[in-house]
């Protein structure tokens, strides 16, 4: 008998629990259907209703408990309140999402990966025909660089204030981001292979391969890392001759990846930028509604990897049954080919959940339907 998959359902705020819902009844289907070994538990926290009633957005042993769990499965995080009550127990960003930050520090969640495809019946925003082809995977750098969290504010609120936010770079980290990267291009063009869709990449030297990896910085402007980053790339791209290699500046990546995102196969950026750039990756693939994301320790596997979609908590729309779940649902079936990892049977779980949500999002192409119709219309395909 195979030691239970446990899952830590944190569902945060504003429009997350009802996404998360529909995972949770997506995951009910498929381990009655076939008698997954998985568990989860629901957390109340992290989130603001937990904050507005403790002082803190989870307890002080939050981070330990998590641990326990094999993956985190978190809905969104962030809770502004309806903007005309001046009363609303309101926190500051850096307050209310520090958890989601937290995770990824404690855990090590060293890469945060969002792949952007645009999917069959995906809104396309892109008016040329070839952003059917988009389909790239954007791996974001999770554990350091912008996001170190370190600096401090001098003479605060004085006209003389000084502000410092410091960025850090390891070699450490930049390697095996790149690594990573490498990896992933090179699997792949092994599943494209195998499909018989290969695609075709020029390299340096104007010849071609069936993968690439893109790394991003702004070494014209902000040298130091983006010099180390760009002899890293170099050194490990000579380990991997069968992967073609190609360097953008973070402005001029925004510019290609509106102009001609189906040129990108892999994508390696530093936190700050992949997080721009994969808002827009979300968009080019149809939007926030169906953008997943996950934070993974590839390295660790004592660690938990966390799974929440890019978009955030919507607090526009939160509460009325009108959140898109795609997104939520492609996380959860990523979530479930990650741990596949450790029970080879849920990868066929994960396939399912999948190709399911592609097949609605297919079939109800343009469609207005509220967050649990295509949770049932989900469900129902799953329990067929
Ligand atoms: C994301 C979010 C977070 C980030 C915020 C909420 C701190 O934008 O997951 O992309 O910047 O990483
Ligand atoms: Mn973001």
């Amino acid at each position: 008998m195979v030691q239970p998959t446990r899952i830590a359902v944190t569902p945060g705020d504003g429009i997350g629990p009802e996404v998360v819902a529909e995972s949770v009844r997506c995951l009910e289907v498929l381990r009655s259907k076939h008698g997954l070994a998985l568990e989860w538990k629901r957390f109340p926290w992290p989130s603001h209703a937990w904050h507005e009633e403790h002082g803190e957005s989870w307890p002080a042993d939050a981070l330990e408990q998590l641990q326990q769990y094999d993956a985190i499965l978190l809905g969104a995080l962030g809770d502004p309140g309806p903007v005309d009550d001046p009363g609303r127990y309101l926190l500051p960003d850096s307050i209310s999402l520090a958890p989601l930050l937290d995770m990824r520090k404690n855990f090590d969640q060293w890469v945060c990966e969002r792949p952007a495809r645009l999917l069959p019946g995906a809104r396309q925003y892109l008016a040329d025909e070839r952003a059917k082809d988009i389909d790239m995977l954007v791996i974001r750098e999770n554990s350091e660089g912008e996001y170190v969290s370190q600096g401090g504010r001098l003479r605060k609120g004085t006209p003389d204030e000084v502000a410092t936010q410091m960025e850090v770079f390891t070699r450490k980290a930049t390697d095996r981001i790149i690594r990573y990267g490498f990896e992933q291009a090179r699997r792949r063009a092994e599943q494209r292979a195998k499909e018989g869709n290969t695609r075709s990449f020029r390299t340096l030297d104007g010849s071609t391969r069936e993968s690439q990896v893109c790394v991003i910085t702004k070494r014209n402007a902000l040298r130091y890392w983006g010099d180390m980053y760009t002899e890293v790339f170099e050194e490990i791209a000579e380990e991997y001759p069968d992967v073609a290699t190609h360097h953008e500046l973070v402005d001029a990546a925004c510019m290609k990846f509106v102009q001609s995102p189906w040129a990108f196969d892999v994508v390696v950026a530093s936190n700050l930028q992949g997080d721009i750039l994969t808002d827009l990756a979300a968009v080019l693939s149809g939007g926030m509604g169906v953008a997943p994301s996950c934070n993974l320790n590839p390295t660790d596997p004592d660690m938990p990897s966390m799974f929440e979609p890019t978009h955030g908590s919507a607090p526009d729309i939160a509460g009325q049954g009108l959140a898109d779940p795609t997104a939520m649902l492609f996380t959860t079936a990523r979530m479930l080919d990650w741990l596949s990892r450790k029970d080879p049977t849920l990868a066929s779980a994960a396939k399912e959940l999948f190709n399911a949500v592609a097949a609605d999002l297919a079939e109800n192409a343009g469609t207005q339907r509220g967050t649990r119709e295509i949770g049932d219309a989900i469900c129902k395909r799953l329990g067929d």
